[in-house]
């Protein structure tokens, strides 16, 4: 079991900077208008032509009732339900238009919907939506299929439609149990809308469950997050993110809606994580890497050990080697070398689906290095570790020489025990884990770059 440094710990906050959370590499900002509708529209004929590997599929539904004054997401807060049937329309012409380019033959293995809330569709809304995508898309028998749920509007019959159309994952937003903080975020959830939620799960068969978790919003205090670290554990779900609170009040301006005075300073946030990790532990979770934590048995703990774990736009994930093809406003599809974001605002979203274009807005096509520069952070990200013979054989390069300056960057950490450096490996030691984003970004060569723009959530 991890254990947690209390000496170490107090000295983290040197390592508190704005850094990004490598669920790609590049990061988004890298995208630009550059990469065109045009560009993608023959990079999905050449992805099917020359490498169709499996699919995985997101659908962005971007509504809300109400908005948390926390979130990160890109979001459309409305009560207005009749918006949702226009964006159906447009999200069915999207699907349409793509099916119309990928083989038939290449499965879907995964599917995720994410949003946004997508239980703000109504279970016939759920199943018509759903029935679409199998109609041009060829599921397979064992496909993953997760969807992002809010306790607050969701039903029994929300569920029930999301399990009938062969949803096996959940993933359930909680982010705090104590009032005070929910009254703080303009989120009020009491627990028994959660334990709801998960009774009617397991009694229809849906039995992997994730709850989220955010330690750093205002009012949190050691103790108070303590309690709800107690009430998760007692819902025994299979695992559970606890994200470190993103602030970026320059990007989502609705954040100042929160007394940044109420936020916890970094040493608190520190104290958080590690009450986190103990308590966790404790339970019997494994700590699988950034803000991740999975029962022995699940799927991302297994897949961690025998070192098959991947890490995609919704953190870690198992399914290797899927090519991600993604629909609605502002989602992003990435295969082969090539990331394509969708328009971010629905009037941009529908204006695209009036023409016969795809909706892409910004996009980016990686580089030999980018690729080789992925490759290190994620499998830092995911293995803890990386082989340097292995980037060797596979990009053809000599690691020491390639990363030179990655390595000098390292120091630090080497000095401080958290990477242990040797002839073949870098390795994630002990205390490294609380600061991976740290260590991941002495591989990324765009940090520089951006170092004098305002576009990463501070890292501790
Ligand atoms: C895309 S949201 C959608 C989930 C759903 N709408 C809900 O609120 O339950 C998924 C998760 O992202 C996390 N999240 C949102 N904003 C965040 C932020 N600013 N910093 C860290 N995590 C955030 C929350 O834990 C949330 O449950
Ligand atoms: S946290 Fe979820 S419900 Fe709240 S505004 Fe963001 S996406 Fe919507």
């Amino acid at each position: 079991m991890f254990t947690v440094d209390h000496e170490l710990l107090k000295t983290l906050k040197m390592f508190d900077k704005p850094g990004p959370r490598y669920t790609s590499y590049p990061t988004a900002p890298v995208f630009s208008s550059d990469y065109t509708d045009k560009r993608f529209e023959i990079d999905v004929i050449r992805n099917n032509h020359e490498n169709p590997a499996p699919l995985s599929l997101y659908v962005h539904i971007p509504f809300c009732d109400t908005l948390c004054y926390f979130c990160g997401c890109t979001t459309v807060v409305t009560r207005n339900r009749t918006q949702i049937e226009t964006y159906l329309k447009a999200l069915e012409t999207e699907v349409k238009r793509m099916a119309a380019y990928v083989d038939k033959s290449r499965k879907v293995v995964q599917m995720h919907w994410g949003g946004g809330t997508p239980s703000y569709l109504d279970p016939q809304q759920i199943t018509g939506l759903s029935d679409l995508l199998r109609q041009h898309f060829q599921f397979a028998d064992d496909a993953e299929i997760s969807v992002e749920i809010d306790p607050r509007e969701l039903t029994y019959e929300h569920l029930r439609a999301f399990r009938e159309m062969g949803v096996n994952r959940i993933s359930v937003g909680v982010q705090d149990f104590e009032e005070r903080v929910q009254r703080a975020v303009n989120r009020i959830q009491p627990e028994r809308m959660t334990r709801d939620v998960l009774s009617w799960s397991r009694q229809l068969g849906i039995d992997s469950i994730n709850l989220d978790l955010i330690y750093g919003l205002p009012l949190q205090t050691v103790q108070s997050f303590e309690e709800t670290l107690r009430r998760v554990i007692d819902l025994s779900p299979n695992r559970i993110a606890v994200f470190n609170f993103a602030y970026v009040p320059w990007m989502k301006p609705h954040q100042r809606l929160i007394h940044a005075e109420d936020l916890p300073d970094p040493d608190t946030k520190l104290r958080l994580l590690a009450s986190s990790i103990e308590m966790l532990g404790a339970a019997g979770y494994e700590y699988i890497g950034m803000d991740h934590f999975a029962k022995p048995d699940d799927e991302l703990a297994v897949a961690q050990k025998k070192k098959e774990l991947h890490r995609n736009f919704q953190g870690y994930s198992t399914k290797a080697g899927a090519d991600l093809y993604a629909f609605g406003m502002s989602a992003i599809s990435h295969f082969g070398d090539v990331y394509a974001q969708n328009a971010k605002t629905l009037p941009d979203y529908y204006r695209a689906m009036e023409t016969q274009r795809f909706p892409t807005s910004v996009g980016y096509k990686m580089t030999k290095d980018d690729q080789i520069r992925k490759f290190v952070i994620m499998r830092l990200m995911c293995d803890l570790e990386v082989d340097k013979a292995e980037v060797e054989d596979f990009f053809d390069i000599s690691f020491d020489e390639y990363f030179d300056d990655s390595i000098n960057q390292l120091f630090d950490f080497v000095r401080m025990g958290m990477v242990k450096h040797t002839l073949n490996k870098i390795t994630i030691e002990g205390m490294g884990r609380l600061v991976l984003r740290n260590i991941a970004m002495c591989f990324d060569a765009y940090v520089a770059k951006f170092k004098e723009k305002q576009l990463f959530s501070r890292t501790v």
